[in-house]
């Protein structure tokens, strides 16, 4: 077996200070986001989503941001996967954002809405004709016999829509996280990490540090 316990990072690259962090976590997260794409971090727009459906047991998978601004982050799926009922069932969920390359994270506490029709169907005429037809296709977290049954489906997708545009699936759209809380999470040496946690009050929000 592989021996792990040695296996330890000093984080330096970063600090975070109460006193000079903005007063609303949107442009925090713009800037970290920004650095992020500049530090070329694969897919920095990929989140970890947790959901956890009426048996409250948690279930987590990474999506991708798409949209965000200060009424939330939005990430596109099927409405009729396994996430979207357990949203169904508890719109309660965590978001995680790991950017190990500048030793950080951003955790999200919020609840999910689905966003309009009109919104969706602007991102969807953005995609690719094939990621158009994939989400016809997929009936997202069901169980299929095989590869082949998928390419098959496909197929006749293309058939279907070979002329005009693809529409909108009613079962495909967006869900926007609309945060409580936005923890950012800076590693530093000795395990001595800074945590600034925002939480959502009547107007604005309050600001705190957390121990590491
Ligand atoms: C990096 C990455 C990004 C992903 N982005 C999405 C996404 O934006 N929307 C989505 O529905 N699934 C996305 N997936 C697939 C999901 O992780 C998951 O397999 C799928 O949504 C089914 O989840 P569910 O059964 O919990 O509903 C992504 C997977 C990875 C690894």
């Amino acid at each position: 077996m592989l021996d792990l316990q040695d296996m330890r990072t000093d984080y330096m690259k970063g600090t975070l200070d109460e006193c000079n962090v903005p007063a609303n976590p949107y442009l925090l997260f713009e800037q970290w986001f920004q650095e992020a794409i500049d530090s070329q971090i694969k897919d920095p727009n990929a989140m970890l989503l947790a959901t956890a459906g009426q048996n409250g047991q948690p279930n987590l998978r990474a999506v991708l941001l798409k949209i965000f601004d200060e009424r939330g982050f939005v990430f596109f799926t099927n409405y009729n996967s396994v996430k979207a009922e357990e949203i169904a069932q508890n719109p309660k969920v965590a978001v995680e954002f790991l950017w190990l390359e500048l030793e950080r994270q951003v955790r999200i506490l919020g609840r999910c809405e689905k966003i309009t029709a009109k919104e969706s169907l602007s991102y969807f005429m953005k995609r690719s004709r094939d990621s158009q037809i994939g989400a016809w296709v997929s009936d997202q977290s069901s169980v299929i016999t095989s590869r082949k049954a998928l390419q098959m489906q496909i197929e006749k997708m293309k058939q279907k829509f070979a002329k005009g545009h693809v529409p909108l699936p009613d079962f495909w759209g967006g869900y926007r996280v609309i945060p409580e809380q936005i923890e950012f999470w800076q590693g530093r040496p000795s395990r001595l990490h800074d945590r600034i946690l925002y939480t959502k009050e009547a107007e604005g929000w309050k600001i705190e540090r957390l121990a590491p």
